[in-house]
């Protein structure tokens, strides 16, 4: 019997563990063929503590004019609008019609995705 339970207790942690495995992978997934979830560039820049940090700081050099020149910080509200629609938010984000992103629109826009993201780049 008490063979039994511990077998049902380890099954239960292990699909706990997945699932929360697989939450990972799937935030991850979306933005790491661009990104390293480190201080180290790729297509786009390291997004290591990227959360609370001013637009276009990094030591990456391919950044484009409108996100080099920066002015607003990653906070949660900006980092929503920016998965969602990158090319529409560098424009909201800096007040001028023509500014332009070299980041392709990702098209997170569901609440639920976005937190996942958030929550993975804060843990990061
Ligand atoms: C197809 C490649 C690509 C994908 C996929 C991509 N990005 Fe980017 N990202 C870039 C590039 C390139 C830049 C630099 C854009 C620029 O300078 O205009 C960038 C910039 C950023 C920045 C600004 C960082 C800074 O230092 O100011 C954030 C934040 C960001 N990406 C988040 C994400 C997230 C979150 C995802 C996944 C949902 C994602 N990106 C997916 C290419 C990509």
């Amino acid at each position: 019997m008490k063979k039994i339970l511990m077998i049902a207790a380890t099954s239960a942690f292990l699909v706990s563990g997945l699932a929360a495995t697989e939450a990972m992978a799937g935030a991850e997934k979306k933005c790491k063929s661009c990104h390293n979830f480190s201080a180290k560039h790729k297509t786009g820049p390291g997004l290591k503590g990227v959360v609370g940090r001013d637009a276009g700081s990094t030591d990456f050099k391919k950044y484009s004019k409108s996100l080099k020149a920066g002015g607003w910080k990653w906070d949660d509200d900006h980092l929503r609008a920016w998965m969602c629609d990158s090319k529409k938010a560098i424009k909201e984000f800096t007040g001028d019609k023509k500014a332009k992103t070299k980041m392709a629109k990702q098209k997170v826009c569901d609440a639920e995705r976005q937190d996942e993201i958030i929550a993975f780049l804060k843990a990061l």
